[in-house]
């Protein structure tokens, strides 16, 4: 949500990094960018509406050259989508920010900076940091890490700032409070990014600041950093284990593509977790196994994609560990008076580890009186796992397409295998029933590659959605949460209306929606509740509903008039689910490229949701 890069050059124009990494930052918001450069003729901003390219366009045919600088992706909170609200803000000429979250109490900073005789002229919550800054500076003799500081004092909410003044050149100060925020170092050079995509081209060598910290930048590293006590704080420098290659589209035409695509190897390397490690306690951090023993039920929070990953999960973990598991909304969950049980364990789920939503949920779960909590994320050093007393990490690699692939099926593995896990030390699953799970998983990607070899089939059913206004998904038992997330990547790719529902539940109201115009996608392969579909799929027909049907082999469907199948090859069993979520995904794929939509960005959206 959100992208922030800056960097002190010594002798290359910092205009190329900062197309550079704002470019690969864009997946984190996407409706307007820009940047402010020290040169020898002051500070110099290029500002656009749209894609970064455009704002990259301007910027080179102003021929700006300077060492310092910083940039700014946008997905616009307090203001519209206009090159006044575009970052980076400038206060009097003299201070440029960027900064992502949110400035909880920026209408008050704002009346007070306005007695004081600032002029604003967007309707941003940054502004006032620029502003704020700005005023300290002027009355302290030019001390901009002080200035900073003070200014961030006055500040309720969550940032992650930037900020340059221009007449310290080869300076930057930069604060994090809530919005992730590093700083890397090559030769001569320091770079800062919300997000270590940004910087991988140029170093791998990062540090991540904590909530509090203030840094006062050189080309040549950190000169200050002081934690949220005021003290010198001493961050350890890492090795980015995140290969460029993973940021590069190869040879496929979207990101969302390549994702799909490398689910089999995303699947396998997570499933590793479990088939190198066995289904051990141990697998998920030191205490994990005495947490386990002493818990009696579950909760998972989780938002959006993350949250039908907790629907299916709570199949599993219920069905095979025989634990009682609850799922929740984060961003209902952290507004509501909550009964907390110190033996429950509170698990989230977040590609990012960053969503605010999810964030918060887990603080206030443990503030009433929850003890543990486990995180299931797919970003090191992100908010989430931080916070929590246990973390697996899925082995998806980076998700650059805004809507979840593969992090939403390699989420799905890490709950089975923590189903099983947690049957095991339940006393739930013995060791003949733990090696058919071991090779359930083995068999898995396998049944993904086949899955994806549906593609063709998938393409030309996409074309009967393309032009319809509304689409329906029925699913029951443990594919309903597949349903779910069948319309919502249908929803978020193709701006079609979709509603998934239990297909039980289509007579008792949405069954009104069905004629001609409405496809309706059943998931149903041979499970126990394939009657009970089939009868549901009945009541579709009867009504002149059109009927695209994802199934397996085993399930015995023919197709006829207004009933198309697909099929695949095999019946995959327990993680059947994640099987047929492939299906979803590359039908909605193929709707979006018919409809021409923006596969890898859709409107509204954006990747990492750090704001309520
Ligand atoms: C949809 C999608 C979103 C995210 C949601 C939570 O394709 O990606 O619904 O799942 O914003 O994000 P994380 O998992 O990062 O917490």
């Amino acid at each position: 949500m959100c992208g922030i890069v800056g960097a002190i050059r010594s002798h290359h124009n910092v205009v190329d990094f900062l197309t550079d990494g704002l470019k690969r930052l864009e997946y984190r918001g996407y409706d307007s960018s820009g940047i402010a450069v020290q040169t020898e003729t002051g500070i110099r901003r290029v500002r656009r509406v749209g894609r970064v390219a455009l704002m990259e366009e301007a910027a080179k045919n102003k021929e700006i050259y300077g060492l310092t600088g910083i940039g700014h992706t946008r997905w616009a909170t307090h203001g519209g989508v206009t090159e006044p609200n575009a970052h980076p803000h400038i206060s009097a000429g003299l201070i440029s920010v960027v900064h992502n979250g949110i400035i909880e109490n920026f209408e008050a900073e704002k009346a007070r900076l306005e007695a004081l005789g600032y002029e604003f002229e967007s309707q941003t919550d940054t502004e006032v940091i620029a502003h704020s800054v700005h005023y300290e500076y002027t009355h302290n003799g030019g001390d901009l890490y002080r200035a900073v500081q003070t200014a961030c004092s006055r500040f309720q909410g969550a940032y992650a700032i930037a900020v340059i003044a221009n007449d310290k050149p080869n300076q930057m100060v930069v604060a994090r409070m809530g919005c992730p925020l590093l700083i890397a170092f090559g030769e001569d050079e320091v770079f800062i990014a919300s997000d270590v995509s940004a910087v991988i081209a140029f170093t791998r060598r990062v540090t991540y600041l904590e909530d509090g910290d203030i840094a006062l930048l050189h080309a040549d590293g950190i000169q200050k950093l002081l934690d949220k006590d005021g003290n010198d704080a001493n961050r350890s420098i890492r090795t980015s284990e995140l290969s460029l290659a993973s940021l590069e589209l190869g040879p496929y035409s979207h990101f969302m593509q390549k994702e799909i695509n490398e689910q089999p190897r995303a699947v396998s390397d997570t499933a590793e977790i479990f088939l190198d490690g066995g289904f051990i306690a141990e697998n998920f951090g030191e205490q994990a196994a005495q947490i386990f023993a002493e818990i009696n039920s579950i909760k998972i929070l989780a938002c959006g994609t993350s949250y039908y990953a907790a629907l299916t999960g709570k199949y599993w973990l219920e069905s095979i560990a025989k634990i009682r598991c609850d799922v929740e909304i984060a961003s209902e969950y952290r507004y509501r008076e909550v009964i907390a049980d110190p033996k429950e364990l509170i698990i989230t789920i977040s590609q990012s580890g960053e969503t605010l939503d999810t964030m918060e949920a887990l603080k206030y779960a443990m503030t009433q009186g929850h003890q543990y909590s486990l995180s299931i994320c797919n970003v090191m050093e992100s908010a989430l796992p931080r916070n929590s007393t246990l973390a697996i990490f899925t082995r998806a690699g980076a998700e650059i397409g805004v809507a979840s692939t593969k992090a939403f099926t390699t989420q799905l593995v890490v709950l089975f295998g923590l189903a099983v896990t947690l049957g095991i030390v339940r006393g739930q699953v013995d060791d003949e029933r733990a090696d058919g799970y071991a090779e359930d998983l083995r068999l898995l990607p396998g049944s993904i590659q086949h899955a994806l070899n549906l593609e063709p089939q998938l393409a030309t059913w996409a074309q009967s959605f393309a032009n319809k206004p509304s689409a329906l998904f029925l699913g029951r038992g443990i594919h309903y949460p597949i349903a779910l997330e069948g319309a919502l990547k249908l929803k978020e790719l193709t701006y079609i209306h979709a509603e998934a529902y239990p297909a039980g539940e289509l007579k008792h109201g949405p069954l009104a929606l069905v004629d001609e115009n409405m496809p309706v996608v059943v998931i149903s392969p041979n499970d126990g509740l394939l009657d009970k579909v089939k009868a549901n799929m009945q009541e579709v027909s009867a009504r002149g509903g059109e009927l695209f049907v994802l199934s397996d082999l085993d399930s015995d469907f023919t197709a006829s008039d207004g009933i198309h199948v697909i099929r695949t090859p095999r019946h995959i069993g327990i993680l059947s689910p994640i099987v047929h979520t492939i299906a979803v995904q590359l039908l909605s794929y193929h709707v979006a490229l018919v409809r021409g939509t923006d596969v890898d960005k859709p409107r509204n959206l954006a990747k990492s949701v750090t704001v309520e």
